[in-house]
Protein backbone atom coordinates (compact mmCIF):
# COMPACT_ATOMS: atom_id res chain seq x y z
CA UNK A 1 0.00 0.00 0.00
CA UNK A 2 1.24 3.29 -0.66
CA UNK A 3 2.59 5.72 2.08
CA UNK A 4 0.26 8.52 3.58
CA UNK A 5 2.21 12.07 2.38
CA UNK A 6 2.74 14.36 4.94
CA UNK A 7 2.98 18.21 4.54
CA UNK A 8 5.07 19.92 6.58
CA UNK A 9 4.30 23.64 7.43
CA UNK A 10 6.97 25.93 9.25
CA UNK A 11 8.32 29.18 9.88
CA UNK A 12 11.40 29.08 11.20
CA UNK A 13 14.32 26.45 12.49
CA UNK A 14 12.25 23.83 12.05
CA UNK A 15 13.84 21.29 14.32
CA UNK A 16 10.50 19.49 14.48
CA UNK A 17 10.14 19.18 11.04
CA UNK A 18 13.89 17.76 11.31
CA UNK A 19 12.24 14.83 13.92
CA UNK A 20 9.69 13.76 11.77
CA UNK A 21 11.82 13.81 8.34
CA UNK A 22 14.56 11.42 10.75
CA UNK A 23 11.68 9.17 11.83
CA UNK A 24 10.79 8.25 8.76
CA UNK A 25 14.33 8.02 7.45
CA UNK A 26 15.26 6.18 10.71
CA UNK A 27 11.92 3.78 10.19
CA UNK A 28 10.37 4.57 13.07
CA UNK A 29 7.58 5.94 11.18
CA UNK A 30 5.51 4.79 7.83
CA UNK A 31 4.60 7.85 6.03
CA UNK A 32 6.14 10.43 3.40
CA UNK A 33 7.54 13.35 4.02
CA UNK A 34 5.97 15.16 0.07
CA UNK A 35 6.86 18.72 0.43
CA UNK A 36 8.07 20.95 3.30
CA UNK A 37 6.00 24.50 2.78
CA UNK A 38 7.35 27.62 4.32
CA UNK A 39 5.31 31.22 4.67
CA UNK A 40 8.70 33.10 5.34
CA UNK A 41 11.51 32.79 2.66
CA UNK A 42 14.27 32.90 4.97
CA UNK A 43 13.29 30.22 7.33
CA UNK A 44 16.34 28.42 8.36
CA UNK A 45 14.28 25.00 8.42
CA UNK A 46 13.88 25.29 4.61
CA UNK A 47 17.29 24.63 3.63
CA UNK A 48 16.94 21.50 6.58
CA UNK A 49 14.24 19.80 4.53
CA UNK A 50 16.48 20.45 1.14
CA UNK A 51 19.81 18.74 2.74
CA UNK A 52 17.35 16.26 3.58
CA UNK A 53 16.40 15.69 0.03
CA UNK A 54 12.62 16.65 0.87
CA UNK A 55 10.77 19.02 -1.43
CA UNK A 56 10.07 22.76 -0.54
CA UNK A 57 7.88 25.46 -0.92
CA UNK A 58 7.70 29.10 -0.16
CA UNK A 59 4.40 30.47 -0.38
CA UNK A 60 4.92 34.14 1.51
CA UNK A 61 1.55 35.98 2.28
CA UNK A 62 2.45 39.12 0.51
CA UNK A 63 -0.17 41.60 2.22
CA UNK A 64 -2.76 38.99 1.34
CA UNK A 65 -6.51 37.89 2.90
CA UNK A 66 -5.47 34.31 5.13
CA UNK A 67 -8.00 32.75 2.96
CA UNK A 68 -6.24 33.85 -0.14
CA UNK A 69 -2.94 33.01 0.66
CA UNK A 70 -4.26 29.49 2.55
CA UNK A 71 -6.09 28.72 -0.63
CA UNK A 72 -2.61 28.63 -2.32
CA UNK A 73 -1.07 26.78 0.81
CA UNK A 74 -3.81 24.21 0.21
CA UNK A 75 -3.40 24.10 -3.60
CA UNK A 76 0.33 23.24 -3.54
CA UNK A 77 -0.36 20.82 -0.62
CA UNK A 78 -3.01 18.91 -3.12
CA UNK A 79 -0.52 18.89 -6.06
CA UNK A 80 1.86 16.89 -3.90
CA UNK A 81 -1.01 14.50 -2.48
CA UNK A 82 -0.80 15.32 0.71
CA UNK A 83 -3.18 13.52 2.95
CA UNK A 84 -2.31 15.13 6.22
CA UNK A 85 -0.74 18.41 7.59
CA UNK A 86 1.67 18.56 10.15
CA UNK A 87 2.08 22.41 11.52
CA UNK A 88 6.00 22.48 13.10
CA UNK A 89 6.15 26.05 14.59
CA UNK A 90 3.76 27.55 11.35
CA UNK A 91 3.46 31.31 13.06
CA UNK A 92 -0.10 31.78 11.38
CA UNK A 93 -3.09 30.80 12.64
CA UNK A 94 -5.46 28.86 10.01
CA UNK A 95 -8.61 30.34 8.27
CA UNK A 96 -11.39 28.16 8.83
CA UNK A 97 -11.75 27.09 4.90
CA UNK A 98 -8.06 25.56 5.62
CA UNK A 99 -9.43 23.33 8.71
CA UNK A 100 -12.61 22.89 6.87
CA UNK A 101 -10.22 21.06 3.82
CA UNK A 102 -8.54 19.01 5.96
CA UNK A 103 -10.98 18.23 8.54
CA UNK A 104 -8.99 15.83 11.32
CA UNK A 105 -6.02 15.89 9.35
CA UNK A 106 -4.37 18.89 10.87
CA UNK A 107 -1.64 18.41 13.20
CA UNK A 108 -0.08 21.51 15.65
CA UNK A 109 2.50 20.53 18.09
CA UNK A 110 2.74 23.57 21.11
CA UNK A 111 5.27 23.56 23.90
CA UNK A 112 2.94 23.50 27.04
CA UNK A 113 0.33 20.78 28.54
CA UNK A 114 -2.92 22.37 26.86
CA UNK A 115 -5.67 23.74 27.22
CA UNK A 116 -2.80 25.24 29.79
CA UNK A 117 -0.77 28.41 28.42
CA UNK A 118 -1.42 28.42 24.64
CA UNK A 119 -0.20 31.52 22.35
CA UNK A 120 3.55 32.89 21.94
CA UNK A 121 5.73 32.36 25.28
CA UNK A 122 4.01 29.25 26.49
CA UNK A 123 7.57 28.36 28.19
CA UNK A 124 7.87 31.70 29.88
CA UNK A 125 3.97 31.62 30.17
CA UNK A 126 4.57 28.34 32.52
CA UNK A 127 7.19 29.70 34.63
CA UNK A 128 5.39 33.23 35.45
CA UNK A 129 2.66 30.90 36.76
CA UNK A 130 4.63 28.92 38.79
CA UNK A 131 3.97 25.62 37.61
CA UNK A 132 5.94 22.76 38.92
CA UNK A 133 4.87 20.40 35.82
CA UNK A 134 4.68 21.59 31.89
CA UNK A 135 5.09 19.88 28.79
CA UNK A 136 4.11 19.36 25.33
CA UNK A 137 1.23 18.68 23.05
CA UNK A 138 0.39 17.03 19.66
CA UNK A 139 -3.24 18.09 18.67
CA UNK A 140 -6.18 18.20 15.77
CA UNK A 141 -5.94 21.31 14.84
CA UNK A 142 -9.45 23.45 14.77
CA UNK A 143 -10.59 26.80 14.16
CA UNK A 144 -9.00 28.62 17.86
CA UNK A 145 -6.13 28.97 18.43
CA UNK A 146 -3.72 26.43 20.18
CA UNK A 147 -6.77 24.12 20.50
CA UNK A 148 -8.62 20.33 19.45
CA UNK A 149 -8.59 17.47 20.62
CA UNK A 150 -5.48 16.14 22.08
CA UNK A 151 -3.36 13.36 20.39
CA UNK A 152 -0.03 12.75 22.82
CA UNK A 153 0.91 14.85 25.46
CA UNK A 154 4.36 14.55 27.41
CA UNK A 155 4.96 16.38 30.99
CA UNK A 156 8.10 17.77 31.99
CA UNK A 157 9.25 18.78 35.59
CA UNK A 158 9.41 22.50 35.78
CA UNK A 159 13.04 23.01 38.19
CA UNK A 160 14.01 25.53 40.46
CA UNK A 161 17.02 26.49 38.39
CA UNK A 162 14.97 27.07 35.39
CA UNK A 163 15.22 29.70 32.82
CA UNK A 164 12.87 30.22 30.04
CA UNK A 165 15.83 29.17 27.55
CA UNK A 166 16.43 25.86 30.00
CA UNK A 167 12.93 24.83 30.44
CA UNK A 168 12.32 25.52 26.67
CA UNK A 169 15.66 22.97 25.34
CA UNK A 170 13.93 20.61 28.01
CA UNK A 171 10.78 20.35 26.32
CA UNK A 172 11.63 20.46 22.70
CA UNK A 173 13.48 17.45 23.62
CA UNK A 174 10.19 16.00 24.38
CA UNK A 175 8.55 17.72 21.41
CA UNK A 176 10.65 15.88 18.59
CA UNK A 177 9.98 12.62 20.58
CA UNK A 178 5.94 13.17 20.33
CA UNK A 179 5.46 14.46 17.29
CA UNK A 180 6.15 11.39 15.13
CA UNK A 181 4.52 9.03 17.81
CA UNK A 182 1.29 11.26 17.22
CA UNK A 183 1.89 11.24 13.96
CA UNK A 184 1.73 7.31 14.00
CA UNK A 185 -1.46 7.15 16.30
CA UNK A 186 -3.41 9.98 13.68
CA UNK A 187 -2.44 7.57 10.74
CA UNK A 188 -3.71 4.32 12.27
CA UNK A 189 -6.27 2.59 10.78
CA UNK A 190 -7.84 2.52 14.26
CA UNK A 191 -7.42 6.17 15.25
CA UNK A 192 -10.79 8.02 15.97
CA UNK A 193 -11.91 11.50 17.77
CA UNK A 194 -14.93 11.41 19.82
CA UNK A 195 -15.74 15.12 20.63
CA UNK A 196 -12.21 16.57 22.37
CA UNK A 197 -10.77 12.90 23.06
CA UNK A 198 -8.78 10.98 20.28
CA UNK A 199 -8.49 7.11 20.83
CA UNK A 200 -6.57 4.37 19.26
CA UNK A 201 -9.01 1.31 19.65
CA UNK A 202 -8.12 -2.62 20.53
C1 LIG B 1 8.19 24.61 19.00
O1 LIG B 1 8.45 24.89 20.34
C2 LIG B 1 6.73 24.29 18.79
O2 LIG B 1 6.17 23.63 19.88
C3 LIG B 1 6.12 25.65 18.63
O3 LIG B 1 7.06 26.40 17.91
C4 LIG B 1 8.37 25.85 18.12
C5 LIG B 1 8.90 25.51 16.77
O4 LIG B 1 10.23 25.05 16.83
N1 LIG B 1 4.83 25.56 17.98
P1 LIG B 1 10.88 24.36 15.55
O5 LIG B 1 10.73 25.33 14.39
O6 LIG B 1 10.15 23.07 15.30
O7 LIG B 1 12.31 24.15 15.92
Amino acid sequence: MSKSKLGILISGRGSNMVAIIDAIRDGRLDAEAAVVISNIESAPGLEKARDRGITTVVIPRKGRQREEHDREIISALKSYGVSLVCLAGYMRLLSSFFVHEFENQILNIHPSLLPAFPGVDAQRQALEAGVKVTGCTVHLVDEQLDHGPIVVQRAVEVLDADTVESLSARILEQEHQIYPEAIDRVLSKRFRVEGCRTFVTD
